[in-house]
């Protein structure tokens, strides 16, 4: 049987959070071990200059984003792992792309939409601080994952419209020219735990709420330590549905250990407590990986060999297809 590939990125601002590993990097890792799949997982870092105009944080997120993937387990000889701007034929399918796409659909991207909305709530021009790279995100996006002809791209929810659109792209393209891409499809897993952060919203950078994956272990404790909690005493019953230590334990412990932790908060576990064996149950399940992170780290040029060695591996697929597409569109030697 064929085997199924998926494609995923990473945008490559800020550092790993818990959020981040519970929702995308471990299902991502463990999906990449199915000999079925046929896994694409790269670093997304032309889509990072769009939010992000400081050199050392972008540099510094891709050494930390790869590191993080290397470090969780993920087996590079099986599954593909690259960084976007070392395949030069994905910004030159965008350009072709944008071409192909229509503005009118653009106008009507949430991430667009709502920078515009807030500026004419502001009183602002629509366009104050929209660039190109913003209203053309979606054409990159759908370049990287029509470039590798991925049918099955995990993604969350914010991002089912940018593959929709992909989708679209290819469908003009191939009705255009000539049939070269693969119609690819969003997958949502809602079994996927949306991890909350320390102040009870979903875990995210935008929020200023993140527990930072590899942190020390004290600096993780003490992270722990400030999920808000409410005033409940030691002895009075807790809700464990209202509750993001017991949110986060669910996101890491097995269904026993969940069935035990929720029995204790109606017998009135304190917090501290509870803090306590969230600490030393997520500790367990990060810290052998907390080390060879940091053992990455200390060895760029490890990180680097290892993406170099994927861009190859990555180069072989894209060069071809980048060539059906100049021909399909006329760009090729005149004899
Ligand atoms: N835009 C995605 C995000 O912010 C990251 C991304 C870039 C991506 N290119 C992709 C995801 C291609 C899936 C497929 O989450």
């Amino acid at each position: 049987m064929a085997k199924q590939r998926v494609l995923t990125g990473i945008t490559t601002t800020g550092t790993p959070h818990l959020g981040n590993y519970v929702g995308a990097i471990r299902p991502s890792i463990e999906a990449s071990r199915n000999e079925s799949m046929d896994a694409f997982f790269f670093l997304a870092d032309y889509h990072a200059l769009i939010k992000c105009q400081d050199p050392a944080l972008v540099r510094q997120s891709s050494k930390e984003i790869a590191a993080t993937w290397l470090a969780l387990g993920l087996d590079t000889d099986k599954a593909l792992f690259y960084r976007q701007s070392d395949v030069p034929e994905i910004t030159e399918l965008t350009w072709v792309l944008c071409c192909n796409a229509a503005k009118g659909l653009m106008n009507r991207a949430h991430a667009y939409k709502a920078v515009v909305q807030a500026n004419e709530q502001a009183g602002e021009d629509p366009d104050f601080a929209v660039t190109m790279g913003l209203f053309s995100y979606p054409v990159l996006m759908a370049a990287d994952i029509l470039m590798f002809n991925a049918g099955k791209i995990p993604v969350g929810r914010d991002q089912i419209q940018h593959v929709e659109m992909a989708r679209d792209i290819a469908q003009r393209f191939n009705h255009n020219f000539a049939d070269v891409f693969t119609l690819p499809e969003a997958v949502v897993d809602d079994n996927v735990a949306v991890l909350q952060g320390l102040d009870g919203r979903k875990m995210s950078k935008s929020y200023n709420n993140t527990i930072p994956l590899f942190q020390t272990e004290k600096q993780l404790r003490k992270s722990i330590n400030k999920i808000k909690t409410n005033l409940l005493e030691p002895g009075e019953p807790k809700d464990a549905d209202d509750s993001t230590v017991f949110q986060v334990w669910s996101a890491f412990a097995s269904a026993e250990e969940i069935a035990r932790m929720r029995s204790e908060f109606e017998n009135g576990i304190a917090w501290g407590e509870a803090k306590k064996q969230l600490f030393e149950l997520v500790n367990g399940e990060l810290g052998q990986a907390r080390e060879r992170y940091n053992e990455l780290m200390e060895d760029p040029g490890h990180i680097e060999s290892v993406l170099r060695k994927g861009a190859d591996r990555a180069r072989e697929y894209s060069a071809p297809l980048m060539q059906k597409v100049r021909e399909a569109v006329g760009i090729s030697a005149v004899v």
